[in-house]
Order: structure tokens, then sequence, then C-alpha cells
């Protein structure tokens, strides 16, 4: 087979946006500059596309080069791309390419620029909506996985997770301090959608005294309640009057019915029930009984952190190992880690995957409930709920 050299590759980011997509970004654009590819930055996703179709946009406006910023003074030529959070591409997370009028203006704007292979940095969502357009238009993709939930199977890590950790860590140290000046319950939501893994790794790190994510309690129950409030009131007994609760976003309320703002409802639950408990009769509970309970929902502050260094690593080297994909002409990959190394893995492989679990309403790469994290979280005498 004769490999063409000097390839045309389109880039974008796709679905919620998380800290590390510009060091992808990056990457690709310092190494296809030095291999003179041309490297084309499709905005916001598929609308870009769109956009070219619909004489928007032209294929010129869209070229990305190595040329340093204007930055004035002694930074002139800075690279900032891999310090900053959020896309310079912009992101996209709605639009219907089911719908097959988009769908078209999508293949007919990838057809102007005329590419030999796509990078889609997405999430296993946005993903599998890219996957199957490049099947039906004919596309060579490459996968890249990033999001601070890290559900995407087949890869330990993507892209945005560890600095979504650190923020979650640094939020539970900052609370800390002013839990305990006040011998507050501190309930922290964190995002993951369906996962746990943000919750579950930053509550370890940042010293949680309980993690609550939805492999291991689906939904709030009484039993539940009642444990968590044996938990906080023997915290005090022992002298710890402050306490750190980390609640991962899709544990369910009562009704098993996913809730906005499941933080404030905990808090509160928990602030009505234990003085129930105390009233009827468990006086071990009624060191509780005044327990003042206040929730923070950290929201997007996750997906906005300065990325750690460990993301701009993983960033580049995912961006890199796309390239060399691109280059041998091994196209329909995801880039993945896997047991520490860069690797990749045929989307014809993880997609199925993907899609069956989208299908059953399941999270495509769950938090092992038996796993050697919970185990540690556990050995510590994090109570998890179970
Ligand atoms: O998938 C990333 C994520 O941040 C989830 O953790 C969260 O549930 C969701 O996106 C929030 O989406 P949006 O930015 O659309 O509110």
């Amino acid at each position: 087979m004769i490999m063409n050299a000097k390839k045309r590759v389109g880039i974008l980011t796709s679905g919620g946006d998380c800290p590390g997509l510009n060091a992808v970004i990056r990457a690709v654009v310092k190494a296809s500059t030095i291999k003179g590819w041309d490297l084309y930055g499709i905005p916001y996703s598929t609308d870009g596309f769109i956009s070219l179709a619909q004489g928007k946009s032209q294929p010129e406006d869209l070229k990305l080069k190595d040329h340093g910023y204007d930055i004035p003074g002694l930074l002139q030529g800075l690279d900032v791309l891999q310090f900053l959070s959020g896309s310079v591409l912009g992101s996209l997370n709605k639009g219907n390419p089911h719908d097959p009028e988009v769908a078209n203006n999508i293949i007919e704007g990838y057809k102007i620029l005329n590419l030999d292979a796509l990078i889609a940095i997405g999430g296993d969502g946005s993903l599998e909506i890219i996957y199957d357009l490049a099947k039906k238009a004919g596309w060579n993709l490459i996968g890249i996985p990033k999001t601070i939930d890290n559900d995407v199977p087949f890869t330990e890590r993507s892209v945005g997770f560890d600095t979504g950790v650190n923020v979650v860590t640094n939020a539970l140290y900052d609370l800390t301090f002013t839990a305990a000046s006040h011998e507050r319950v501190m309930v922290v939501q964190v995002m993951g959608r369906d996962a746990g893994h943000l919750a579950l790794n930053a509550g370890i790190a940042g010293g949680a005294d309980i993690i609550l994510i939805p492999e291991i309690v689906p939904n709030l129950t009484e039993n539940l309640l009642e444990n968590i409030c044996k938990v906080l009131a023997k915290l005090r007994s022992e002298g710890r009057k402050f306490a750190l609760i980390v609640l991962a976003e899709g544990v369910k309320n009562f009704e098993a019915k996913k809730e906005k703002y499941i933080g404030d409802h905990l808090a509160q639950l928990i602030q009505d029930y234990s003085s129930k408990l105390c009233h009827n009769g468990d006086e071990s509970l009624c060191n509780l009984e005044e327990v003042d309970c206040r929730a923070t929902t950290l929201g997007h502050l996750q997906r906005s952190g300065i990325p750690s260094s460990y993301d701009r690593l993983l960033a580049t080297l995912f961006g890199i190992k796309a390239v060399t994909l691109i280059e041998q002409e091994q196209y329909n990959h995801l880039v993945i880690l896997e047991n520490g190394k860069v690797e990749s893995k045929s989307l014809d492989k993880v997609m199925p995957m993907i899609k069956w679990c989208h299908q059953e309403n399941r999270c495509a790469d769950p938090v092992d409930p038996h796993g050697f994290m919970v185990q540690t979280a556990k050995a510590l005498g994090i109570y998890m709920g179970n």
C-alpha cells in the first residue's frame, strides 16, 4: 500500500468541555506543522461542517498553524494552549445528527474539506454520534477520550479527569476549615453523570468521611439515611465534630429519580432525620440533634480548572498517538491508556459496547464496587453505604 505522506486532517472537540482539550489540540497542531500537513480546526464540532456546507465559512478560515500567539513584549510567541481550559475550537453537546438533513449537511461540509482523517476528541456520547456519521460517510476517524467523568470504556484515563479530581480534592480541603469552625456536616455534590469515579477518587484524596456513588448506592433510602446518621453520631462521640460527605450526582432520590440538587436534598434529609431518630428514642444519635448540615454543589468549576500536569501530559501523548495513527493510516481507532501505556483500540470493538450501554441506560464504564479503589476507601473507614 502506498501511503500519502502529506495529510489533510481535521480536528474537533465534542460534548461537554473539560481541562486538557487545548493541550491535545496544541500537540496535534505542533506535530502536523512539523510534518507539513494541512490541519483544519472544525469549530463547534459537527456544526463547523454545517457552516462549510452552507457557505458560512471557507476551508481557509479553519486552517490551524503553529504560529504561537500574539502576546506583546517578551512573551511574544508564547504557546499558551496547554495552560488553558475549555476548547479554542468550541464544543457542542446538542444538535441532532440523526435528522437526515442535518447529517447530509455535516457530510457535505466534510467533503468540501476533502480530509484524509478526522480527530474527534469526545466522551462516549459524542464519540458514538461521530462514529455513526463516519461509518455512514466513510470518514477515517481517530477518537481521543475526554471527560471529567472518566467513563469512556477501554481506557484507564480520559483527558480532564485528573484536573477534575484536583478541583474536588482542593474544594474538600477548603471546606474542611469552615466545616470544623462551625461543627458542620458538609455535603459536597460532585459531577460524574452516572459514574462515581470523580467522587470516589477525590473523596479518598480529600479526606471524606462518607462517599456515596451510584454504583453502590443507586438511590437514597431510609435505611441509608439512618446509617449515615449513625456514622456521623459515632464520629461526634469520638470527638470529630465536623464531617465531609462526598455525594456523586448520579445517586438518585427516594423515588429513584435524578435530582439536580441532590446534595441540598441529602443535607436537608440528614438534618431532619437526625432529630427524628433521637426523638424516636435512639439516644446514641442525640448528639446529632442540632447538627448543622450544608450542601455545596461544585458544578462546572469541575470542568474549568487549570489543566493539571498529568492532564497536559496525557493530552499531549494522546494527541501525538492520534497523529502517529494517521501517519500509519491506521484509521478507525480510539486512543486509549491501557496498563499505563498509550495504545489504541479499534472503534468497531469499542462502539458496540458503548451502544449497548446507552440502549440499556447503563454507565459505559462504572466504578467496580469490588475494586481496589472501593476497598481502599473502606479500609480507611470511609462509609460508602453498604
Ligand atoms: O459529562 C461531563 C459532565 O460535566 C457531567 O459530569 C455532568 O453531569 C454534565 O456533563 C453536565 O452537563 P452540562 O454542562 O450540559 O450541564
